[in-house]
């Protein structure tokens, strides 16, 4: 071996060692994290839009129609499966006992009156994704010197069980809701810094 190739080969190990250490160092700390809060509310939307759906279309839709099983309110006592509404409230629930991230159904037309807009947040956000649908209403809120970031997101009826249920539903104030119509919105809070 000549010097002129021992002299290579010591470079190249070199470079290859000091890659392999950077590689490593990015795996255990990664890069300065700093996803933007929007961001983040996107991807719970995300993970709870598809959940819901599914159960929707592929459970309580799919179990009517083969005339197994129907979902109504009052599901614990009448063997009944629960409401896509209840499936995503009650799991909210699960996830507010563990995490500071709050999840609520809101709507200008709601069949439970506890849906409806309780802030001027709400409001003018149910406004905004009725006309933008595509667009979530964003903002921020302090409350106990806490900083909080807000998402409202529509809620569409994407499916014929969403609008054949709260057209003929006893206590819905709106009664001609059709297909992919903006039913109201999906509320997500989430705390603005770390905390
Ligand atoms: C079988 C009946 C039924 C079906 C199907 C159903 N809902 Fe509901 N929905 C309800 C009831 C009842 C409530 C009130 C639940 C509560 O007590 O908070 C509700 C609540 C809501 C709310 C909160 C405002 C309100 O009306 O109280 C929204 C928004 C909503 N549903 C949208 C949808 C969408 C979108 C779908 C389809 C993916 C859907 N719903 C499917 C019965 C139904």
């Amino acid at each position: 071996m000549t010097y002129k190739k021992l002299v290579w080969g010591a470079v190249a190990l070199v470079l290859v060692g000091t890659s392999s250490i950077m590689l490593r160092a990015a795996e255990t700390s990664g890069p300065a994290a700093s996803i933007p809060l929007d961001t983040v509310t996107d991807y719970i939307h995300a993970v709870i839009q598809a959940d819901r759906e599914i159960y929707t279309k592929n459970v309580v839709e799919r179990m009517q129609a083969k005339g197994i099983v129907v979902a109504s309110e009052d599901w614990q006592v009448k063997n009944t499966l629960p409401l896509p509404a209840q499936f995503l409230i009650d799991s909210a629930h699960l996830v507010a006992r563990t995490t500071n991230i709050r999840v609520r159904l809101v709507s200008l037309w709601p069949i439970n009156k506890q849906n409806g807009p309780a802030t001027e947040f709400e409001r003018t956000g149910l406004a905004n994704v009725i006309s933008q649908p595509d667009r979530p209403h964003t903002g921020f809120f302090e409350n106990g010197r806490k900083w909080y970031f807000q998402a409202l997101y529509s809620d569409r009826a994407v499916s014929q069980a969403c609008i054949g249920c709260h057209n003929a539903h006893p206590d819905s104030p709106k009664r001609n809701f059709k297909q992919n119509d903006v039913m109201g919105g999906i509320l997500i809070t989430i705390p603005a810094a770390g905390q």
